[in-house]
């Protein structure tokens, strides 16, 4: 079997760093290095400061402490990074179209494609290429086309082996997942990828199909993750009108072992760079086929999403008078989910600029996200001028600061901290009536409501 001395991971983002830290940290015979053409990502990757990695993954610095400088390495030099390993994983960003065909929906694979001509333009021995960025179902194809027809006579094994890993709990998905795929024809290079996930994970965890089978299997796990979301975020609308609680909902299907308990919790809508992102490719992928029915099944899932973040933001202008104008109205949350500093597609984004429509005073508090994201977030909408976004949002470090004379306290984003803060002191320095707005249904409502808040819940 082929042995693997030497892996370049090509993309430092939010997949490759935290997967290759992990790789490195359980192959300490095999050298690792991350590459990536962003230079500011990649000093933040070496920062001698563990508190500084550009991602805020709990548990991820100790990872990374351990390996660094000893087999795992972040460096710039694509090309020899390249030119040195055996094995390749791809790993950089595949994002919606914002042009041409299939704009709005297909993934855009230029720097997927950019990727392959440079490994067909450098390599000069035999090298296996992992697909680790999620792709449209075929696209080995075309990765093999490009590599072959380009290369200097090298031979190119390609292999899927998307990434199941979850922001906020990525280093114990890591150490622990519940499965790992892998998709390929070439039987060595297959066994060369599973000896390196072997030396942590249980051999019965580690699934091998064929190409087509592992990428579609990508995009259908988080279609399905992300209809159970929207499936009970559908029952929360109808829970609001009839008195059901969506929680007691939730526990009381989730109790059955056919349904099972995980991802029913009710929200403000999901978010975060993969679930619209590769539905929308889902449906486009569909589309293309001339599949109507099963296209605008899944695309349900998506409009749904956008349904309940809109309707959490009419729900706050309707219950305060029907205008939020001039009103202070504080954001606790803007990352998409919690333990995560990520803020792609968060839920928080959109309510905010439906607020903003209505003249809202928006001043927003998130212990991960900085004031430049925020700011970066909302210009990138382009609904109003960068002036005008910095007029109407203002970002602070201090909730407590935040909430003083509020209008309305609205939770975007379950961060636990926001359970402990000392809600009676912050009742006496909210404007009254003091609203809370909870889309995560996350605080207590008996407690709130005893203490004088006027306390809306999802669901509820
Ligand atoms: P990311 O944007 O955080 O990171 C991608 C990195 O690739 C960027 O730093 C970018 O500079 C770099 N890059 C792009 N083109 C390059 C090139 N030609 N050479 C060198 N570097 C290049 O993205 P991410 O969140 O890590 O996602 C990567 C892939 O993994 C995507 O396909 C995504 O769908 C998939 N995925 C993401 C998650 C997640 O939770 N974020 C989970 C599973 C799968
Ligand atoms: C998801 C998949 O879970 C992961 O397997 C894949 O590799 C990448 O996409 P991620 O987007 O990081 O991971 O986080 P996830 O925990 O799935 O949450 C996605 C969104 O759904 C978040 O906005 C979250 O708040 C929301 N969500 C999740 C709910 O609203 N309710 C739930 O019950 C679960």
């Amino acid at each position: 079997m082929k042995e693997i001395k030497k892996i370049a991971c090509i993309g430092a983002g939010y997949v490759g760093g935290p997967t290759m830290s992990v790789i490195a940290q359980k192959n300490p015979g095999i050298q690792v290095t991350v590459v990536d053409l962003n230079q500011q990502r990649i000093d933040a990757w070496n920062d001698e400061d563990l508190s500084q990695l550009p991602i805020y993954e709990p548990g991820l610095d100790g990872v990374v402490g351990e390996a660094r400088g000893r087999n795992l390495f972040f460096s710039t030099d694509v090309e020899t990074a390249i030119d040195e390993a055996d094995m390749i994983f791809i790993s950089v960003n595949t994002p919606t179209k914002t042009y041409g065909k299939g704009k709005g929906q297909a993934a855009d694979l230029k720097y997927i494609e950019l990727c392959a001509r440079q490994i067909a333009r450098v390599a000069q021995g035999d090298k296996i290429i992992v697909e680790k960025s999620t792709l449209p179902v075929r696209t080995a194809a075309a990765l093999k086309s490009i590599l072959d027809d380009t290369g200097n006579g090298v031979n190119f094994a390609i292999l899927s082996n998307p990434e199941f890993l979850a922001e906020g709990t990525a280093v114990a998905d890591l150490h622990h997942p519940d499965r790992v795929l892998i998709g390929g024809e070439d039987e060595e290079a297959i066994q060369a990828l599973v000896q390196i996930y072997a030396a942590w994970v249980p051999h019965e965890r580690i699934l091998t199909t064929n190409l087509w089978s592992s990428e579609l299997s990508k995009l259908v796990a988080n279609a399905f993750l992300a209809q159970r979301v929207s499936s009970i975020n559908a029952i929360s609308e109808l829970c609001e009108v009839t008195g059901a609680n969506v929680d007691e909902v939730s526990r009381a299907i989730g109790h059955d072992s056919r349904i099972g308990p995980k991802f029913l919790k009710a929200s403000v809508g999901f978010g975060g760079s993969c679930f619209q992102k590769d539905i929308l490719n889902l449906v486009y992928i569909a589309r293309s086929y001339n599949l109507t029915a099963v296209a605008d099944y899944w695309e349900q899932v998506i409009i749904l999403n956008d349904h309940q973040k809109s309707r959490f933001a009419e729900r706050i202008i309707q219950t305060m008078y029907n205008t939020v104008n001039g009103k202070k109205i504080v954001f606790l949350g803007w990352a998409f989910k919690k333990d995560t500093n990520d803020t792609r597609e968060s839920a928080a984004i959109y309510v905010a600029d439906h607020l903003l429509d209505e003249e809202a005073h928006l001043v927003v508090y998130d212990p991960k996200v900085s004031a430049d994201q925020i700011y970066k977030d909302l210009d990138y909408l382009k609904t109003r001028s960068a002036e005008e976004n910095r007029r109407l949002v203002t970002v602070v470090n201090d909730p407590y600061e935040a909430l003083q004379e509020a209008h309305a306290a609205t939770i975007l984003t379950e961060w636990d901290e926001f359970k402990g803060y000392d809600w009676a002191l912050i009742k006496k320095q909210m404007k009254k009536p003091s609203f809370v707005f909870d889309g995560r249904k996350l605080l207590d409502s008996a407690s709130l409501r005893k203490l004088g808040f006027d306390y809306y819940a999802i669901g509820e």
